[in-house]
C-alpha cells in the first residue's frame, strides 16, 4: 500500500504538536489540528500564529506567506474530523494511558489506509500499535523542539511495521525539508537516550554543588560549543517531559544515570515545569545567556579590599603558554615559594599538589575548556578570595571563568565524556550506525559535531583516560569506559571513521 499523504491531522497542539503542524503547513500539507476542548484549541492557534509571527517580523515570511500557511491548518475539537486524513500524528502528553486511548479512537475513526504516527519521546510504539487493528500502520515520527527550526525527524518502526512504510514516511520528512533517521523501537530512540542522561547528570552535578546553574550552562555553551546550557535546554523540553522520558528509560534499564535527579522532581512538584509554564531552572523574566561571545560568568569578581595577586606560578602541561599570556596581563611569572596565587594546569585531582606547596590555600586548579572557557578549581583548602582573584586572571586572559569545585574532569569532560560513551555503547549494541547517531545529534540538538566526530577530534585515548578518571572519582558503572572504546584504544585505532 503507497501512502500520499495529502492531509495530514495533528492531535495535541501544545508546544510540539503546533510545531508540527507548521511544518506540514509550510510545505504545502493540508492539516487537521485537533485539540480537546475550546481554550486548548485557542492556545494551540497562539503557538501558531507566535511562531509564524516571528518568521515575518524577522522578514522570513511575508504576510501573505503567513497568511497561506495558516489558512492550511483547520482547527477542531474533534477527532471524528480525521476520518479522511493520510497520516495523524499524536502529540499529546508522554502518558502511556492518554496515548492508548487516543490511539483506540484514531483506529475507530480513520480510513484503514490511513498511517497513523506518534511522537512519542520514549514510549514503546510497539506497544501503542498494538492497541489498534492496524499495528503494521502505526509508526513514529519523533520531531525535536522547536519542531520548524530542527531539522532531524526519527522515523521508528517496529517488528511488524508494514514493509516500505519507515521509507515513505521518511520520504514525508524529506518533503518538510527535514533529514529523517529511521531506526528500531527502543526507549528513548537514538537522541534522547543520548541528550536525556547527559541533561540528568548536569542535574546531579547541580545538587551536588559541582559548580553553580549559570556556570554548568555556560561551560557547555562555550566549552562544549553546545547551542544551549543543559539547564536552559531543560527549560525547553520542558522539566515534566524531561522526568516521563527518563523515567522510561530508567524503566527499561535501571541504570542510575537515567534515574530522573531528585532536583527535577521537586521542581516539576513546585510547578517549575519550564518555559512553558513561566519558569523551570530559570525564573520567567530570567534569559539563559545564550550568546557564544559572553565573558561573563554567574561568578563575582573580587571586590576593592581582596587580594589581587600580581606574582603568580604556573604549574603543569600547558602551563607555559598560558603563563606568557598572563605575563602579557602584566603579571609576574615566579616560582612556586614567590607566588601570591598558584595555577595549576592539571588534570590530576588538583588537591594533591598542595602538601608540596608552602602556601596551599593559594593553590586554585586552572582547566583550559576549548578556546574561550577556563574552569577554576577551589580545594576543601583554597582561600575563597584567592580563587575570586584567579577568576579575574583568567577573564583578564581573554577566557570566561567556571568556578567549581575540585572533581574529576570539573565540569564539562565530566557532561562530555559519559556521553560519547553512551554513543559508543549505542553503537556497540548494533542499534544505530555512528554515521546516523552523528547526523541525529548534529540535527536534532543543533551541535556542531556528533558524538563520534567530537572523539574523533578530541582522541580515542583522551576520552578513554578521562572516563577512568571519572570512574575512579565516582565508581559509577556507566562511567567505566565502553569495552568498545577500550579496545579500540588497545588497537591503536585513532578515528571511528578509521575502524575496520
Ligand atoms: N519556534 C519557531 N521558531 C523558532 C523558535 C520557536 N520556538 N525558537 C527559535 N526559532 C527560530 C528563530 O525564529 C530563528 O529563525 P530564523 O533563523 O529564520 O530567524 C532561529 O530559530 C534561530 O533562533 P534565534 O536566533 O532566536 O536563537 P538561536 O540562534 O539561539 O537558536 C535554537 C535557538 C534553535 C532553539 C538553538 O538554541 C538550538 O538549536 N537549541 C537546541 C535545541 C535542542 O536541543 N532541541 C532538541 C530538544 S530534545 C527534543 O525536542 C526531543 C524530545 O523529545 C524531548
Amino acid at each position: 500500500m503507497t501512502s500520499t499523504f495529502v492531509t495530514v491531522g495533528v492531535v495535541g497542539l501544545g508546544t510540539m504538536g503546533a510545531g508540527i503542524a507548521e511544518c506540514f503547513a509550510r510545505a504545502g500539507i493540508s492539516v487537521i489540528g485537533v485539540e480537546a476542548g475550546p481554550e486548548a484549541l485557542a492556545r494551540g492557534r497562539g503557538h501558531l500564529e507566535d511562531s509564524t509571527g516571528r518568521a515575518l517580523a524577522k522578514g522570513r515570511l511575508t504576510e501573505a506567506a503567513r497568511a497561506e500557511i495558516l489558512g492550511r491548518v483547520t482547527l477542531t475539537t474533534s477527532l471524528e474530523d480525521l476520518a479522511d486524513a493520510d497520516l495523524v500524528i499524536e502529540a499529546v502528553p508522554e502518558v502511556m494511558d492518554f496515548k492508548r486511548a487516543i490511539f483506540t479512537d484514531l483506529d475507530r475513526i480513520c480510513k484503514p489506509s490511513a498511517v497513523l504516527a506518534t511522537n512519542t519521546s520514549s514510549l514503546s510504539i510497539t506497544a501503542i500499535a498494538a492497541t489498534t487493528t492496524r499495528p503494521g500502520r502505526v509508526i513514529g515520527m519523533h520531531f525535536f523542539n522547536p519542531a520548524p527550526v530542527m531539522k532531524l525527524i526519527e522515523v521508528i518502526h517496529t517488528m511488524v511495521t508494514d514493509e516500505g512504510l519507515a521509507e515513505e514516511v521518511a520520504e514525508l520528512a524529506r518533503r518538510l525539508g527535514k533529514t529523517p533517521v529511521t531506526v528500531g523501537d527502543r526507549a528513548g530512540f537514538v537522541v534522547n537516550r543520548l541528550l536525556l542522561p547527559y541533561l540528568n547528570h548536569a542535574a546531579v552535578l547541580l545538587e551536588s554543588g559541582l559548580a553553580g546553574r549559570d556556570d554548568i550552562d555556560t561551560a557547555m555553551r562555550l566549552g562544549a560549543g553546545l547551542p544551549m546550557g543543559p539547564f536552559a535546554l531543560l527549560d525547553l523540553i520542558g522539566l515534566d517531559t524531561s522526568y516521563e522520558v527518563l523515567s522510561v528509560l530508567f524503566q527499561e534499564s535501571r541504570d542510575r544515570r537515567h534515574a530522573p535527579a531528585p532536583i527535577l522532581r521537586e521542581r516539576i512538584s513546585a510547578g517549575l515545569l519550564g518555559r512553558k509554564a513561566g519558569g523551570g531552572f530559570y525564573g520567567p523574566g530570567e534569559h539563559a545567556d545564550t550568546s557564544h561571545t559572553s565573558h561573563t560568568s554567574g561568578a563575582p569578581g573580587p571586590s576593592a579590599d581582596e587580594p589581587s595577586p600580581k606574582r603568580v606560578a604556573v604549574l603543569g602541561e600547558g602551563g607555559d603558554a598560558f603563563a606568557a599570556r598572563l605575563a602579557d596581563e602584566g603579571l609576574t611569572i615566579t616560582p612556586v615559594e614567590e607566588a601570591e596565587a598558584v595555577l595549576a594546569l592539571s588534570s590530576v585531582p588538583v588537591i594533591e599538589l598542595a602538601p608540596r606547596l608552602p602556601h596551599p590555600e593559594r593553590l586554585v586548579g586552572v582547566h583550559l575548556v576549548g578556546e574561550g572557557v577556563a574552569e577554576v578549581a577551589s580545594t576543601v583548602l583554597t582561600d575563597p578570595r584567592v580563587a575570586r582573584a584567579v577568576q579575574s586572571l583568567v577573564r583578564a586572559a581573554g577566557r570566561v571563568p567556571v568556578p567549581c569545585r575540585d572533581r574529576a574532569e570539573f565540569v564539562v569532560d565530566a557532561l562530555l565524556y559519559p556521553y560519547l560513551n553512551d554513543a559508543v555503547r549505542m553503537y556497540d549494541s548494533g542499534y544505530a550506525t555512528c554515521e546516523d547517531i552523528d547526523v541525529a545529534m548534529r540535527l536534532g540538538c543543533g551541535y556542531r559535531q556528533g558524538p563520534f566526530e567530537t572523539i574523533d577530534a578530541l582522541g580515542l585515548e583522551t576520552v578513554r583516560d578521562g572516563l577512568r578518571a571519572l570512574y575512579a572519582e565516582y565508581r559509577e558503572p556507566f562511567l567505566a569506559p565502553a569495552p568498545l572504546l577500550e579496545q579500540l584504544v588497545a588497537a591503536g585505532v585513532r578515528s571511528f571513521r578509521d575502524r575496520p
